[in-house]
């Protein structure tokens, strides 16, 4: 925990007066703003850059205020809060009156959340309300994982940020749809498919990447400037040697099964030693990679198991088709 008492103070003194706080949380960070403030949440839009149909998370600073945001809570999503929270899950629930449709991108859902962030769960203890906040970079954008991160990405742009040091996950929250009596992962992240099904007694569906479940998701997203291609193992070498050879900086990302591959054309490899680690570093690892100059990453995904399953899925789409204008 970086952040000083008198840090948080101001944070949430900056909240209450209509600001925009970045926060930290144990996957991202965060660009909060008070939910109740439609004036707020609507800035939140301006400075991302996002349309303002797609919907925000709102965060809580305990299981028991999880009533007074939403219209019902299923005996199913009960059992998931009491489980993961705090922790990386999001559950979609019915929105009660207390949120505004600037937040829900006009949705009757909301998304809800308990961060595990020392730093953000004094933030939102002091602050009282909820905190609505996407992860804080420019739309389509990789997101931030440390305090530096957030300042490069959005400079004045943001009010305070409050640094709680680098997050300890890497990836964003596991997203369930909770709303019915079959929930439904909407985006794999934090909190593994195996755990949610372990609680739950039953297997639960996962969107295929290639389909665009929810508003917010489109194919190109956590990009990096240079373009993602994805190989399997055993043609990386010979795929960052060809591109290397027509001018490309590459940068290359392998799996931990990966380690010890003989990568000799590129600019920076990264093989991070677990999955954990993989998913902790991803986003950084874009970062450094565009840092360095490099026009092309070249990356091979991990099984789909456990973390590897929103590894996959970030890296599916950092590749997917980019916008053309
Ligand atoms: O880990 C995280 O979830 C991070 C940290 C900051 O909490 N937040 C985050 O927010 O990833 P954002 O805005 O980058 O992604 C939120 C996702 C979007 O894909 C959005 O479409 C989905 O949540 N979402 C929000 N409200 C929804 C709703 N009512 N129904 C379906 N999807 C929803
Ligand atoms: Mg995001």
């Amino acid at each position: 925990m970086t952040a000083r008492t008198s840090d948080i103070e101001k944070a949430a003194g900056v909240l209450r007066s209509g600001g925009l706080v970045a926060i930290p949380t144990e996957t991202v960070y965060g660009l909060g703003a008070d939910a109740e403030n439609p004036a707020a949440v609507s800035r939140i839009f301006q400075v991302k850059g996002r349309p303002p149909s797609h919907p925000l998370i709102v965060h809580l600073g305990g299981s028991a205020q999880l009533d007074d945001w939403v219209e019902e809570v299923p005996t199913t999503a009960r059992l998931l809060a009491e489980h993961f929270w705090p922790g990386p899950l999001t559950l979609v629930l019915r929105r009660g009156p207390r949120v505004p449709l600037e937040a829900t991108g006009g949705l009757e859902t909301v998304a809800v959340r308990v961060p595990d962030h020392p730093v953000t769960r004094a933030l939102l203890a002091d602050f009282g309300g909820g905190v609505t906040a996407p992860s804080a970079n420019r739309f389509g954008q990789v997101s931030p994982t440390t305090a530096n991160d957030v300042r490069a990405e959005l400079g004045d742009a943001v009010d305070f940020v409050l640094d709680g040091g680098p997050c300890e996950v890497g990836v964003e929250s596991t997203i369930v749809d909770a709303t019915g009596g079959n929930p439904s992962i909407l985006r794999p992240g934090g909190v593994t498919r195996e755990d949610l099904e372990a609680v739950l007694g039953r297997p639960l569906p996962v969107p295929s990447t290639s389909r665009v479940r929810v508003p917010g998701q489109h194919p190109s997203h956590y990009a990096p400037r240079a373009r993602v291609v994805l190989v399997e193992p055993e043609k990386v070498v010979a795929e960052a040697e060809l591109a290397q050879e027509s001018g490309h900086r590459v940068g290359v990302l392998l799996p931990p099964s990966c380690a010890g591959t003989p990568v000799k054309a590129h600019t920076k490899v990264a093989v991070p030693g677990s999955t954990a680690a993989y998913a902790r570093g991803l986003y950084g690892f874009l970062r450094e990679f565009d840092q360095r100059g490099c026009d092309l990453v070249v990356a091979s995904l991990p099984t789909e198991e456990g973390l590897g399953l929103a590894i996959a899925n970030r890296l599916r789409r950092a590749a997917g088709p980019r916008p053309t204008a």
